[in-house]
């Protein structure tokens, strides 16, 4: 298999096993148990081995102190063998603990990528009327915080839970060999709790603040970078660059305030289990002197002290880190649990040509966001952007939209291709509503080209052939030719595996609308929609393409959106677009001449033909 198609098997990376239980009403915890119970094998592993591995640090110091009291009471015999089972329990520790961690990770990463395939699947699914309210690029860098914050804790949170567990059980063996000295030798560690939760008061919210200066450092990179071409032509470097500085400074201060809280706190908490071994010397020492405890005990003691210190240092972190993943949970569900707007119908029929017509019949349609953009108007009334439209295109037929800027040209566009629903009145092909027809076979059928395209940073092969990537050399090639691209592309060094740069701004603008164009051909939509398509096409390589389009889709019903005379003049009908809905159609020369707001336009967009004109 060679490494471009490794690329595209989907198989060896398989989806997520489960996803998140739907019902909003459970809690998190029980939300998320479906997707952790997929990686149940090293979930049960992880505690089997867990277990041992707990016990057996316990068991350290309590043999250690057996194999002390041999050594003082002269035991030769006793001492090999508590030595000897030192070293197995020592290596039994190794290999359990080890075993445990990686199958505690194992479980914690697994839960993260399958969070994040879920996550970004459901994102794909969602409606452009999500996207138009949400802004897309934050939800995915604040996922990737939230999903870390449930990892984190499902890695620890074991961990710090077998460590509370391992104080219980060696309290419960020091309080079997002497009460007072188990009282005096734990007495510190509250200190090192309350110590713990101090410097977690005050460095927790440090870490938010800086998670928000590095977003915004992150930000400030980011529009640089891509909007490069404006901060040079604006000259405007000396400007980004102390933007980015203060930015740098605001983390500076953060991290500095931060190593400053944690200078106060970290030598106390680790002072205090030192002066709890002091302590168990003196008072353990008195007691061993007067015969109480044995010397062993004594070291048994020491070693607890140091060991138990841990759970009293992570229960803190245990709380904060799960209220923490129950907030990103939370966030994280909020986006699952966005339904996709648009979506098929069970009964949805599939549609493989435009036989007849297609008809939009009174159709009225508002952003749903856009009622909030203009807050000065203060009605709650959605400003529609389509009024009562009523339009029939006949199969094969050429129509042109020509309307103002704003009046709605591309939203009637959207509307054929489902990006947004009507809010009432229907859209129709060959009699079939649009709702009825299968989302995908009717996107096939339909293709359309946007007037700013967006190009991947690959081949200019793979973005023509995007839509059908099994498509022959012959047939890139042929799409090329139609669209009036393949000049431009033998010319170029590395012809079709020229590689784009990012969004193909190695393109000319006139270039890009051109692949786009071609990657839209060559998928052989039964209708072509030209959204301003050929907008920054010369005229002269313009009417070029017109021509074999002309040709080449006598067939295909064709949608033209558009200012330019010479694209008008192919339409076999125009239809003038205004307050959203079809004021006049008709012929170029008849709008033109009967119709003063059509003139206006056509002169606007089009100085030199008027001046051919007057
Ligand atoms: N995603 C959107 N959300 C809200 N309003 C939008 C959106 N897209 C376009 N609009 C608004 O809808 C109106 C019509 O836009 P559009 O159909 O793009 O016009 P045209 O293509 O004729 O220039 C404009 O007033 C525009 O502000
Ligand atoms: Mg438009």
């Amino acid at each position: 298999m060679t490494e471009s198609q490794e690329h595209q098997t989907s198989g060896n990376y398989p989806p997520p096993k489960n996803s998140i239980n739907p019902d909003t009403d459970l809690g998190w915890i029980k939300r998320l148990l479906p997707v952790a119970r997929s990686h149940r094998k090293p979930m049960i592993i992880g505690v089997c081995v867990g277990s041992v591995a707990l016990i057996l640090n316990v068991a350290v110091p309590a043999i250690a102190k057996e194999a002390i009291d041999s050594t003082i009471a002269g035991n030769r015999e006793e001492l090999t063998v508590w030595a000897l089972i030192l070293i197995v329990v020592g290596l039994g520790r190794f290999v359990t603990g080890a075993l445990y961690r990686i199958s505690l990770f194992r479980v914690a990463w697994g839960v993260e990528t399958d969070l994040r395939a879920l996550l970004y699947s459901h994102l794909t699914k969602l409606s452009f009327s999500y996207f138009d309210r949400t802004q897309s690029g934050q939800v995915i860098s604040r996922a990737n915080s939230d999903i870390r914050s449930i990892q984190v804790l499902l890695a620890f949170g074991p961990l710090i839970g077998m460590s509370i567990i391992s104080f219980i059980l060696a309290f419960c063996f020091m309080m079997t060999i002497h009460i007072p000295l188990t009282m005096v030798a734990l007495s510190t560690l509250p200190g090192v709790y309350f110590f713990g939760q101090k410097l977690r008061h005050s460095v927790f919210p440090l870490t938010w603040v800086s998670q928000a200066r590095l977003a915004e450092l992150a930000t400030i990179v980011d529009e640089n970078i891509n909007g490069t071409r404006v901060v040079k032509s604006f000259a405007a470097e000396k400007q980004q660059i102390s933007l980015l500085q203060k930015a740098a400074r605001h983390i500076e201060w953060v991290n500095v305030q931060t190593i400053k809280e944690r200078a106060k706190f970290n030598p106390v908490i680790e002072a205090l289990p030192r002066i709890g071994m002091a302590i168990v010397l003196l008072y353990g020492g008195l007691l061993a002197i007067d015969g109480q405890v044995s010397i062993g005990t004594l070291f048994a003691f020491n070693a607890y002290v140091i060991m138990l210190q841990a759970p009293f240092r992570m229960f803190g972190f245990l709380l904060l880190q799960t209220q923490r993943a129950s907030a990103s949970a939370s966030r994280i569900f909020e986006v699952l649990d966005e339904k996709p707007e648009i979506t098929d119908l069970p009964t949805a029929v599939k549609i493989t040509e435009v036989r007849d017509s297609i008809r939009f019949q009174n159709v009225n349609f508002s952003y749903s966001g856009s009622q909030s953009l203009d807050p000065a108007k203060g009605s709650r009334a959605r400003s529609e952007i389509i009024t009562n439209l009523d339009l029939s295109i006949s199969a094969g037929e050429t129509i042109a939209i020509v309307g103002m800027t704003g009046s709605g040209k591309s939203t009637v566009a959207r509307l054929l291709t489902r990006f947004y629903d009507v809010n009432s009145g229907s859209i129709l092909i060959d009699d079939v509503d649009i709702k009825r027809i299968q989302l995908h076979s009717l996107r096939q059928q339909i293709g359309i080209v946007f007037d700013e395209p967006f190009l991947f940073s690959t081949s200019i092969s793979e973005n023509i052939s995007y839509g059908k990537p099994d498509a022959s050399e012959a047939e890139i090639v042929e799409a090329a030719r139609k669209a009036q691209a393949l000049g431009f592309i033998t010319d170029l060094e590395s012809g079709f595996s020229t590689v784009v740069g990012e969004r193909g701004y190695t393109l000319s603008g006139g270039q890009r609308q051109r692949i786009a164009l071609a990657r839209c051909l060559l998928e052989k939509p039964s209708v072509l929609i030209l959204d301003d398509a050929t907008s920054a096409i010369d005229v002269g390589v313009e009417s070029l393409i017109h021509e074999s389009l002309k040709t080449s889709l006598e067939e295909t019903t064709t949608l033209l959106i558009a200012q330019r005379v010479s694209t008008i003049a192919l339409a076999d009908r125009i239809v003038f677009l205004e307050g959203g809905a079809i004021s006049d159609e008709g012929s170029h020369s008849s709008l033109l001449s009967r119709n003063a707001a059509y003139a206006a336009i056509i002169a606007e967009s089009n100085p030199e033909t008027v001046k051919e004109i007057s």
